[in-house]
């Protein structure tokens, strides 16, 4: 049974197989098809130690739509409120029989930790600064319903690049699949070491001016400020002015360019109303679908669940030019 904690080294075929299988699962996120039932008798552990909504949630749907059951422990209400660690919390749920952890955490590496403790396997749903790889297969999903395929697309993923695990996972997938990545923003909150984070063949780029950054792109994920991470002392009082995605920069893009947001925005900072609710332009909300979609594929393949099963038939199908042709799955 395998873990699944990064995007960063995952191999070019093993991204395309998940993006397949999110794919197929669309329709079951959106309640159109029947659900499955590969996850029954099977209880799974959400272990959220940092605040969620998108996630957490998206998480237990998944399980619902495969047929299993999910608890949730939030540390407010566990004994990690009484000083238990991070790794002795995993393990104790393990002995309850569970299936896998899901596990979220302030610890950048806490779902390795978690991994390392425990038998059973670990999905990250974002730890500290590292990693969000679930939010990373959600977001080149989107991408690639929108233009069949994000090679060659170049995606500006604006704001604090720094403290973001989005941004990271992000752009291990979109350079692993030939996009190309620009990550914008303040020099106190992107550094020019995060060029050197490219999977090949796609090229990632650091720039500050965001009016450059947005020319010739076909999609922007604009990313909050996370105070939580003390990034507030790292922004100045013009950041919306220099950062922000306002109503005249929108008007300005090509038609076809499209805006996307993990969520949880801060409208009137990192973004406007009228773009986020653009219904030409946004999609922020086709996020969270997706978001179901990728966790049920997740959720699959690390229990072994014959989450690719049919592939034979084509579960590639229709991911793009330069996708699909070089999908191979075996049975
Ligand atoms: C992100 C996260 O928690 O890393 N949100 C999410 O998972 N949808 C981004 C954020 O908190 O800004």
């Amino acid at each position: 049974m395998a873990d699944f904690l990064t995007i960063a080294g995952m191999p070019r075929q093993d991204l395309i197989r998940l993006l397949a299988a999110t794919k197929r699962n669309v329709p079951i996120a959106e309640g159109r098809s029947p659900h499955r039932t590969t996850l029954n008798g099977k209880v799974i552990a959400n272990l959220f130690f940092e605040d969620s909504t998108r996630t957490r949630c998206s998480f237990e749907t998944a399980v619902h739509r495969l047929g299993g059951q999910v608890f949730n422990l939030t540390p407010s209400g566990s004994s990690m409120s009484k000083g238990e660690s991070l790794v002795d919390t995993a393990r104790n749920i393990e002995c309850m029989g569970v299936a896998a952890i899901v596990v979220r955490c302030a610890v950048s590496g806490g779902a390795k930790m978690v991994a390392d403790g425990v038998k059973c396997p670990v999905i990250n749903a974002g730890d500290g600064r590292h990693e969000h790889p679930t939010q990373a297969i959600l977001d080149v999903s989107t991408l690639i319903e929108e233009f069949g395929s994000v090679e060659g697309r170049t995606v500006a993923i604006v704001g604090d690049i720094t403290n973001s695990r989005v941004a990271r996972s992000v752009t291990h997938a979109l350079s692993t699949l030939g996009a190309n990545v620009r990550l914008v923003g303040p020099p106190t909150l992107v550094s020019k070491a995060f060029e050197r984070i490219t999977q090949g063949p796609g090229t990632v780029s650091v720039m500050s001016n965001l009016d450059s950054a947005l020319a010739g792109i076909d999609a922007v994920i604009m990313l909050r400020v996370q105070f939580e991470r003390a990034a507030g002392g790292a922004v100045s009082s013009d950041y919306r002015q220099l950062f922000g995605l306002t109503a005249q920069r929108v008007a300005r893009l090509a038609p076809h360019v499209i805006v996307l947001h993990p969520g949880p925005m801060n409208r009137g900072i990192e973004i406007d109303d009228h773009v986020a609710d653009d219904p030409q332009r946004s999609r922020i909300l086709r996020q969270v679908t997706h978001g179901v979609a990728a966790r049920m594929a997740v959720l699959e393949m690390v229990l072994g669940a014959a989450w690719d099963s049919g592939t034979n038939s084509g579960l590639g199908a229709g991911l793009g030019a330069g996708l699909d042709d070089r999908v191979e799955v075996q049975a």
